[in-house]
Protein backbone atom coordinates (compact mmCIF):
# COMPACT_ATOMS: atom_id res chain seq x y z
CA UNK A 1 0.00 0.00 0.00
CA UNK A 2 1.29 3.25 -0.81
CA UNK A 3 0.96 5.78 1.65
CA UNK A 4 1.25 9.85 0.44
CA UNK A 5 1.55 12.65 2.13
CA UNK A 6 -1.78 15.74 1.89
CA UNK A 7 -0.20 18.41 2.33
CA UNK A 8 2.49 21.62 1.30
CA UNK A 9 3.91 22.39 4.65
CA UNK A 10 7.48 21.53 4.02
CA UNK A 11 8.41 20.84 7.97
CA UNK A 12 5.90 18.31 8.23
CA UNK A 13 6.61 16.62 4.81
CA UNK A 14 10.22 16.41 5.68
CA UNK A 15 9.86 14.83 9.01
CA UNK A 16 6.97 12.23 7.86
CA UNK A 17 9.76 11.40 4.53
CA UNK A 18 12.26 10.19 7.98
CA UNK A 19 9.83 7.64 8.68
CA UNK A 20 11.07 6.12 4.65
CA UNK A 21 6.89 5.27 4.32
CA UNK A 22 6.04 8.55 1.76
CA UNK A 23 5.90 7.64 -1.86
CA UNK A 24 4.62 11.08 -2.79
CA UNK A 25 3.28 14.73 -1.92
CA UNK A 26 -0.70 15.39 -3.02
CA UNK A 27 -2.14 19.14 -3.14
CA UNK A 28 -5.17 20.84 -3.68
CA UNK A 29 -5.86 24.23 -3.98
CA UNK A 30 -7.16 25.52 -0.50
CA UNK A 31 -3.94 23.74 0.67
CA UNK A 32 -1.76 25.52 -1.48
CA UNK A 33 -3.94 28.79 -1.19
CA UNK A 34 -3.49 28.39 3.03
CA UNK A 35 0.60 28.92 2.40
CA UNK A 36 -0.27 32.47 1.43
CA UNK A 37 3.28 31.74 -1.04
CA UNK A 38 3.57 31.91 -4.64
CA UNK A 39 2.34 28.57 -6.23
CA UNK A 40 5.04 27.94 -8.70
CA UNK A 41 7.55 28.47 -5.22
CA UNK A 42 5.45 25.95 -3.35
CA UNK A 43 5.87 23.45 -6.64
CA UNK A 44 9.80 23.79 -6.79
CA UNK A 45 9.91 23.08 -2.77
CA UNK A 46 7.35 19.86 -2.66
CA UNK A 47 9.74 18.44 -5.47
CA UNK A 48 12.75 19.52 -4.04
CA UNK A 49 12.15 17.73 -0.60
CA UNK A 50 11.42 14.77 -1.25
CA UNK A 51 11.81 12.14 -4.05
CA UNK A 52 8.50 11.11 -5.48
CA UNK A 53 5.35 12.76 -7.54
CA UNK A 54 3.46 15.96 -6.63
CA UNK A 55 -0.17 15.97 -7.28
CA UNK A 56 -1.54 19.18 -8.38
CA UNK A 57 -5.07 20.09 -8.89
CA UNK A 58 -5.90 21.95 -12.21
CA UNK A 59 -8.25 25.26 -11.66
CA UNK A 60 -9.45 25.24 -14.69
CA UNK A 61 -13.24 23.93 -15.72
CA UNK A 62 -13.48 24.10 -19.40
CA UNK A 63 -11.84 21.10 -20.82
CA UNK A 64 -9.50 23.06 -23.47
CA UNK A 65 -8.22 24.98 -20.35
CA UNK A 66 -7.66 21.78 -18.49
CA UNK A 67 -5.39 20.61 -21.30
CA UNK A 68 -3.46 23.82 -21.28
CA UNK A 69 -3.14 23.93 -17.42
CA UNK A 70 -2.19 20.45 -17.41
CA UNK A 71 0.32 20.77 -20.05
CA UNK A 72 1.87 23.94 -17.88
CA UNK A 73 2.38 21.62 -14.71
CA UNK A 74 3.73 18.78 -16.92
CA UNK A 75 6.36 20.86 -18.69
CA UNK A 76 7.27 22.23 -15.55
CA UNK A 77 8.01 19.02 -14.37
CA UNK A 78 7.32 15.26 -15.13
CA UNK A 79 7.22 14.51 -11.36
CA UNK A 80 3.57 16.67 -11.55
CA UNK A 81 0.64 13.88 -11.22
CA UNK A 82 -2.16 16.46 -12.80
CA UNK A 83 -5.38 16.36 -10.80
CA UNK A 84 -8.21 16.59 -12.14
CA UNK A 85 -11.98 16.98 -10.98
CA UNK A 86 -14.09 13.93 -12.72
CA UNK A 87 -16.80 15.81 -14.12
CA UNK A 88 -17.64 15.57 -18.37
CA UNK A 89 -15.14 18.50 -18.70
CA UNK A 90 -12.33 16.88 -16.80
CA UNK A 91 -12.83 13.49 -18.37
CA UNK A 92 -12.62 14.66 -22.23
CA UNK A 93 -9.30 16.45 -20.64
CA UNK A 94 -8.27 13.31 -19.59
CA UNK A 95 -8.21 11.17 -22.42
CA UNK A 96 -6.12 13.97 -23.93
CA UNK A 97 -3.67 14.53 -21.66
CA UNK A 98 -3.16 10.66 -21.48
CA UNK A 99 -2.96 10.33 -25.09
CA UNK A 100 0.07 12.66 -24.92
CA UNK A 101 1.56 10.62 -21.94
CA UNK A 102 0.56 13.31 -19.35
CA UNK A 103 -0.34 11.18 -15.76
CA UNK A 104 -3.45 11.82 -14.10
CA UNK A 105 -5.15 11.48 -11.24
CA UNK A 106 -8.98 11.70 -11.41
CA UNK A 107 -10.32 13.28 -8.88
CA UNK A 108 -13.29 14.76 -6.08
CA UNK A 109 -14.54 11.15 -6.69
CA UNK A 110 -17.67 10.30 -4.45
CA UNK A 111 -19.38 7.32 -6.28
CA UNK A 112 -18.10 4.15 -7.98
CA UNK A 113 -19.68 4.93 -11.28
CA UNK A 114 -16.59 7.85 -11.45
CA UNK A 115 -13.95 5.63 -10.54
CA UNK A 116 -15.25 3.47 -13.90
CA UNK A 117 -15.14 6.60 -16.04
CA UNK A 118 -11.53 7.57 -14.57
CA UNK A 119 -10.71 4.00 -15.41
CA UNK A 120 -11.74 4.09 -18.69
CA UNK A 121 -10.16 7.27 -19.76
CA UNK A 122 -6.80 5.82 -18.40
CA UNK A 123 -6.22 7.85 -15.61
CA UNK A 124 -3.05 6.67 -13.69
CA UNK A 125 -5.06 6.79 -9.99
CA UNK A 126 -8.37 7.98 -8.94
CA UNK A 127 -8.79 9.59 -5.67
CA UNK A 128 -12.26 8.94 -3.57
CA UNK A 129 -13.03 11.67 -0.94
CA UNK A 130 -14.10 9.08 2.17
CA UNK A 131 -14.67 11.87 4.93
CA UNK A 132 -16.33 14.14 2.13
CA UNK A 133 -18.79 10.73 1.06
CA UNK A 134 -19.47 10.35 4.56
CA UNK A 135 -20.43 13.93 4.89
CA UNK A 136 -22.80 13.74 1.53
CA UNK A 137 -24.27 10.92 3.38
CA UNK A 138 -23.08 8.25 1.89
CA UNK A 139 -21.34 4.80 3.06
CA UNK A 140 -17.67 5.78 2.01
CA UNK A 141 -16.66 1.93 2.84
CA UNK A 142 -19.11 0.68 0.41
CA UNK A 143 -18.08 2.64 -2.07
CA UNK A 144 -14.47 1.92 -1.94
CA UNK A 145 -15.55 -1.56 -1.86
CA UNK A 146 -17.13 -1.68 -5.09
CA UNK A 147 -14.15 0.36 -6.29
CA UNK A 148 -11.96 -2.10 -5.76
CA UNK A 149 -14.15 -5.19 -7.24
CA UNK A 150 -15.09 -2.66 -10.56
CA UNK A 151 -11.02 -2.39 -11.09
CA UNK A 152 -10.52 -6.22 -10.07
CA UNK A 153 -13.24 -7.58 -12.49
CA UNK A 154 -11.42 -5.81 -15.75
CA UNK A 155 -7.87 -5.60 -14.57
CA UNK A 156 -7.79 -2.09 -14.77
CA UNK A 157 -4.31 -0.63 -14.39
CA UNK A 158 -5.82 2.41 -12.44
CA UNK A 159 -4.59 2.90 -8.74
CA UNK A 160 -7.41 3.32 -5.82
CA UNK A 161 -5.49 6.53 -3.59
CA UNK A 162 -8.31 6.91 -0.86
CA UNK A 163 -8.16 10.68 0.28
CA UNK A 164 -9.70 12.62 2.93
CA UNK A 165 -9.37 10.06 5.85
CA UNK A 166 -9.95 11.11 8.88
CA UNK A 167 -9.39 8.38 11.12
CA UNK A 168 -6.46 5.62 11.70
CA UNK A 169 -8.84 2.76 11.65
CA UNK A 170 -10.12 4.33 8.42
CA UNK A 171 -6.17 3.54 7.23
CA UNK A 172 -6.51 0.08 8.53
CA UNK A 173 -10.11 -0.44 6.52
CA UNK A 174 -8.77 0.88 3.46
CA UNK A 175 -5.69 -1.69 3.84
CA UNK A 176 -8.10 -5.03 4.48
CA UNK A 177 -9.97 -4.31 1.07
CA UNK A 178 -7.26 -4.20 -0.78
CA UNK A 179 -7.17 -0.12 -1.49
CA UNK A 180 -3.64 0.73 -3.42
CA UNK A 181 -3.24 4.00 -1.65
CA UNK A 182 -3.89 6.29 0.75
CA UNK A 183 -3.24 9.71 1.18
CA UNK A 184 -2.67 11.24 4.76
CA UNK A 185 -2.90 14.86 6.89
CA UNK A 186 -0.20 15.44 9.21
CA UNK A 187 -2.33 15.01 11.92
CA UNK A 188 -3.54 12.01 11.02
CA UNK A 189 -0.25 10.53 9.90
CA UNK A 190 1.14 11.54 13.43
CA UNK A 191 -1.84 9.78 14.90
CA UNK A 192 -1.51 6.65 12.86
CA UNK A 193 2.51 6.15 13.49
CA UNK A 194 2.08 7.34 17.48
CA UNK A 195 3.41 5.08 20.04
CA UNK A 196 0.65 2.08 21.28
CA UNK A 197 0.25 2.98 25.16
CA UNK A 198 0.55 -1.31 25.41
CA UNK A 199 4.01 -1.07 23.67
CA UNK A 200 5.26 1.29 26.12
CA UNK A 201 3.85 -0.39 29.03
CA UNK A 202 5.68 -3.58 28.09
CA UNK A 203 8.28 -1.57 27.55
CA UNK A 204 8.25 0.52 30.94
CA UNK A 205 8.49 -2.98 32.33
CA UNK A 206 11.41 -4.58 30.56
CA UNK A 207 13.15 -1.52 31.73
CA UNK A 208 12.23 -1.65 35.34
CA UNK A 209 13.40 -5.23 35.58
CA UNK A 210 16.68 -4.14 33.79
CA UNK A 211 17.92 -1.41 35.77
CA UNK A 212 16.88 -3.45 38.62
CA UNK A 213 19.66 -5.61 37.89
CA UNK A 214 21.72 -2.59 37.53
CA UNK A 215 22.50 -3.60 33.89
CA UNK A 216 23.95 -1.23 31.90
CA UNK A 217 23.00 -0.50 27.81
CA UNK A 218 23.78 -3.30 25.36
CA UNK A 219 28.16 -2.47 24.56
CA UNK A 220 29.25 -5.53 23.66
CA UNK A 221 31.83 -4.21 21.20
C1 LIG B 1 -6.54 14.86 -1.70
O1 LIG B 1 -5.74 14.69 -2.52
C2 LIG B 1 -7.24 16.13 -1.38
O2 LIG B 1 -6.28 17.11 -1.13
C3 LIG B 1 -8.03 15.88 -0.18
O3 LIG B 1 -8.60 14.65 -0.19
C4 LIG B 1 -9.11 16.80 0.22
O4 LIG B 1 -9.13 16.44 1.56
P1 LIG B 1 -10.19 16.94 2.57
O5 LIG B 1 -11.45 16.25 2.24
O6 LIG B 1 -9.60 16.47 3.89
O7 LIG B 1 -10.22 18.42 2.44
Amino acid sequence: MEIWFDSCDRNAIRAACRFGLISGVTTNPKLMAETHEDPEKILSTLLEIQDGPVAVQVTSEQSEKIVEEALSLHTFSDRILVKIPVTRQGLVAMKQLVEQEVSILATAIFHPNQALLAALVKADYIAPYVGRMQDAGLDAFAGLKSMVAIYRQYGFKTKILAAGLRTAEQIQMCAEIGIGAVTLKNSLFEEWTADSPDTLDSLREFALAWESKEHLPFTLM
